[in-house]
């Protein structure tokens, strides 16, 4: 029995020495037994300096020094991404820029490098013709859109960019998968589906018109 009263006023002890001066503050600096790396040589900013001449602790950036930083947006090394109609699809007054950017070229070249990209990113959803009958329209996305409505034939090449950079909706962005000169390659190849649906005869070039039968 007197053991147990031993036990008891045990626990009594350890309890209030743990709970019972929590909350109370003192004033005096706690006891470090380790001390890890709380304490370092550093400087704090705005501090003053006893090594540079002019007592600055925040030094000055060296002159020709360029700005650097990294987004998804700008995922392609261009760090300043200084270009607004290249990197994010809009002109001088905010508005979605129509038209390629000047360091684009659109040529062949991009259309395959679009046709490429498309295939892999877009067709699932928008269907390799554009028409928004992709596969995953059999598994209940509905809502994908066909490129070949007066809207979207209309809206300016700066505002595909944006959606594929941004997404829309049920659209997730493609900025992590497609650097901005590949998005530019898939508007370009986006606008050629929307062309190849309104395509007549006289697109035809005469050295092929023969292929087609015709006089
Ligand atoms: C997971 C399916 C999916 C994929 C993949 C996808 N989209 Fe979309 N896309 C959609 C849906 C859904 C919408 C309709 C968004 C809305 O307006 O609600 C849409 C809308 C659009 C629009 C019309 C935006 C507008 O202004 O109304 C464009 C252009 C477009 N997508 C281009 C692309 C391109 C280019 C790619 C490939 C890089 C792509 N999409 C990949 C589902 C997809």
């Amino acid at each position: 029995m007197r053991y147990a009263y031993l036990v008891l006023f045990f626990f009594l002890v350890t309890a209030i020495s743990v709970l019972g001066f929590r909350g109370s503050t003192t004033t005096r600096p706690p006891l470090e037994i380790f001390p890890d790396m709380d304490h370092q040589a550093k400087y704090k900013p705005q501090a003053e300096s006893a090594f540079f001449a002019d007592k600055r602790t925040d030094r000055p950036s060296p002159a020709g020094s360029v700005a650097f930083g990294r987004t998804a947006i700008q995922s392609d090394g261009n760090f300043l991404a200084a270009d607004d109609h290249m990197y994010r699809g809009t002109q001088a007054d905010g508005t979605y820029a129509r038209g390629f950017p000047s360091s684009i070229t659109v040529d062949g070249k991009l259309l395959e490098r679009g046709q490429l990209k498309y295939t892999i990113y877009c067709a699932p959803c928008h269907g390799a013709i554009g028409d928004g009958n992709g596969i995953t329209k059999q598994y209940g996305m509905g809502a994908t859109p066909t490129y070949h409505d007066e809207r979207l034939r209309n809206i300016p090449e700066g505002d595909i960019y944006h959606t594929i950079t941004a997404g829309k909706n049920n659209m997730l962005s493609y900025a992590d998968k497609l650097e901005p000169a590949d998005r530019w390659a898939v508007v370009a190849y986006v606008r050629a589906l929307q062309r190849a649906q309104t395509g007549t005869v006289a697109d035809v070039p005469s050295s092929h018109k023969s292929e087609l039968g015709l006089k």
